[in-house]
């Protein structure tokens, strides 16, 4: 059986967080290797992206290994072959499976036709691997996150569920500050609390700032929720993390966002371009934590 790695919530804790060191180690190291030596990963994705696309590209070359990267406007899937005939064609060819995609339904099926290991790059439930990058990125700066408070302040979407998932695996309080109707998926959130995860969900995107040491955000609009942009931007007004907000955290606070950002909604500019702001050393780490996942799922 391959290893695969969909959601945060399917390792247990001390991978979780071999994950993490290994990542850092190999930053330090600037780590090159031979995992994928005469081997390729093949990228699926049936959403637009920058960052993740191009860590695991970047990634795989750094591991020794090739990428090919496929989209359905140009392979059969976009003509309605099935995801489970194109997972066992590609298992016939390469060796690792890296899928960005809409339904978690859709990886789950994968991984079922699949002789290879496959990695979620982000479904509309979970962002496993940019998560795992942000809590390498907390860590960087917080080595023991047992007294940290995490804040998400938005949408309870991908990134939320997978922030809920990893308070399930890392020692820090997060507290999430959604609009009504717009809460994080509900057994998600039970599953992480029946692990020890300490989340709490709010109304006031002041009250989850309060006393907080890093404030998070996210787009008000998923990949594929393009239609719902003018409903959502009434839903969320005054979720927007600007100074004022952020007078109300910890002193020294840090301002993450997995990206890309919509200045001006989710997040101001002043804040995106301020002292407090850490999101390109977060858009750097996925590089670095691609390559702990890559090298776990192949070991
Ligand atoms: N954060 C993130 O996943 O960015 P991309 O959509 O550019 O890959
Ligand atoms: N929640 C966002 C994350 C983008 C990286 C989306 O799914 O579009």
């Amino acid at each position: 059986m391959p290893r695969n790695f969909l959601r945060i919530l399917d390792v247990d804790n001390d991978t979780a967080a071999a994950l993490v060191a290994r990542a850092i180690e190999m930053k330090k190291a600037a780590f090159r290797g031979a995992t994928f030596a005469g081997k390729h990963a093949v990228l699926i994705f049936e959403k637009a992206s920058t960052r993740t696309r191009l860590s695991f590209e970047v990634a795989v070359h750094q591991l020794g290994g090739q990428t090919i990267f496929m989209t359905p406007h140009e392979s059969q899937l976009g003509r309605s072959e099935p995801l489970r005939d194109t997972a066992r064609v590609i298992s016939r060819y390469a060796d690792c499976i890296v899928v960005r995609t809409f339904g978690q339904e859709k990886v789950e099926e994968l991984v079922r036709y699949a002789d290879v290991p496959v990695v979620n790059a982000l479904t509309d439930s979970y962002h496993p691997c940019q998560v795992l990058c942000d809590v390498m990125t907390m860590t960087e700066r917080t080595p023991d996150l047992s007294g940290v408070k995490v804040a998400w302040i938005g949408d309870g979407n991908n990134m939320a569920n997978s922030w809920i998932s990893a308070a399930a695996r890392f020692p820090f309080a997060l507290t999430l500050a959604c609009p009504e109707g717009y809460d994080p998926d509900a057994a998600v959130l039970a599953e992480a609390r029946a692990q020890g995860a300490r989340v709490d969900l709010v109304r006031d995107p002041y009250e989850a700032a309060d006393g907080a040491h890093y404030v998070n955000t996210d787009v008000w609009a998923s990949m594929g929720q393009e239609a719902e942009q003018k409903e959502r931007e009434a839903a969320f007004a005054g979720f927007i993390v600007d100074d004022e907000l952020l007078a109300r955290a910890a002193a020294g606070v840090k301002v993450m966002h997995c990206l890309p950002a919509h200045r001006g909604e989710e997040i101001t500019d002043a804040v995106m371009e301020g002292p407090a702001s850490i999101v390109f050393d977060q858009a750097e780490n996925r590089l670095h934590i691609q390559k702990a996942i890559l090298e776990w799922v192949m070991a």
